[in-house]
């Protein structure tokens, strides 16, 4: 029997990336992304100038896309959309664009939450199968039930997912999110935003037990990262003027390498401390990561290690499904619409969405 395939445009703008992908059953046909610039001096991202850009960028993207996959408009199933979490005017974009397009294709409207579509990544297949790249572990995927360490620059969160759609939050930071404690540091040290690229560029150059930094201590499975905010903006200014150096610039132009491996180590064995006891405690042993941190190379090692011990079976995404994009957002639209989960033209976009 020859079924056609599920075909799901997909268009996510929950931040400052405008992207589209196209998906045809459980493999990419194009995943498209436009990065916005227009941030890099603020450190963070000004939600204004987000949803100006998205909306410049938004149509030249969902075209690109619908080219590179070579689908035409009549064979696409669905519009998936990511409703929520996110900035509000930069949903409003994508929600609208989506609304849009299903409405002159007559074709289902599918909303998709963010953080619920970072996880799903694990099940997005390369369209041919690709070589993986360094450290992305096996092309496998992960089975239920599973934990999943989100880590992105709104949210850090230990997930127990126990099937596609259904997933439980067991552990979250209760201030902070990790990226935004390489973000806010990366500031700290004048540094353009997103800062954690660059820490983690510079701290594959420095030794990470060069300085000690504190540890919340957090019960349960939570995280809080804003006491090291503020202890590193102390050591930052106490360091720039002690005996050796005058400014805090000096100090940190003499020893970035070094600050930058240290905070790193810091963060990453916060997250693995809490990882580490929930799969111990619920004796889950296949461990995944999702969210734009995960691309941290740190992470990744601590994981990979883990799995060397033989405790853990690790799943990393490919780096191009780690931070946002929308092939994340196809996956699972591609899954709600197996389930029937469609919504109707009054559906809306929240910047607060749970699951
Ligand atoms: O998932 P994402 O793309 O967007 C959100 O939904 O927040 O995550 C972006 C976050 C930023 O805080 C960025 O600094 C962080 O992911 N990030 C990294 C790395 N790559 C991206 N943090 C540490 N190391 C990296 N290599
Ligand atoms: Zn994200």
């Amino acid at each position: 029997m020859n079924t056609k395939p599920v075909i799901i445009l997909a268009i996510e703008s929950s931040c400052d990336e405008t992207a589209a992908a196209v998906l045809s059953d459980t493999n990419i046909l194009a995943n498209i992304i436009a990065g916005q610039e227009v941030h890099k001096n603020f450190g963070g991202v000004v939600p204004e100038l987000a949803s100006r850009a998205h909306q410049q960028n938004i149509i030249p993207v969902v075209d690109e896309a619908l080219k590179k996959s070579g689908v035409k408009r009549e064979d696409i199933s669905a519009v998936a959309f990511t409703q929520g979490p996110g900035l509000l005017g930069s949903l409003l974009v994508g929600g609208s664009f989506a609304k849009a397009f299903a409405q002159a294709l007559n074709i289902p409207l599918i909303p998709v939450n963010h953080m619920q579509a970072h996880i799903l990544a694990h099940f997005i297949k390369a369209s041919p199968p690709g070589p993986l790249s360094e450290g992305e572990g096996e092309q496998s995927t992960p089975s239920f039930p599973f934990l999943c360490l989100t880590v992105s620059g709104g949210h850090t969160q230990i997930v127990l997912v126990k099937d596609y759609l259904e997933m439980e939050v067991i552990g979250q930071t209760t201030d902070d999110a990790a990226g935004e404690a390489f973000d806010k540091a990366a500031k700290i040290m004048g540094l353009p935003y997103p800062g954690g690229p660059l820490i983690d560029k510079y701290a594959k150059l420095g030794n990470p037990l060069r300085y000690k930094f504190p540890q919340a201590k957090i019960p349960g499975y939570d995280f809080s990262f804003s006491g090291l905010k503020t202890a590193f903006m102390y050591f930052i200014r106490d360091n720039g003027l002690d005996n050796t150096c005058t400014t805090p610039e000096e100090f940190i132009s003499r020893n970035l390498n070094d600050i930058c491996a240290s905070l790193q180590h810091t963060i990453v064995q916060t997250l693995m401390n809490k990882l580490r006891l929930a799969t111990k405690e619920l004796g889950i042993t296949h461990v995944a990561i999702a969210g734009g941190v995960s691309a941290n190379s740190g992470l990744r090692n601590a994981l990979l290690a883990e799995q060397e011990k033989g405790n853990w079976k690790v799943f990393i995404p490919p780096f191009e499904y780690c931070t946002d994009n929308a092939a994340m957002i196809a996956i699972t639209g591609y899954y709600k619409f197996l389930q029937g989960d469609i919504a109707g033209q009054d559906t809306g976009t929240k910047a607060r969405l749970y699951f």
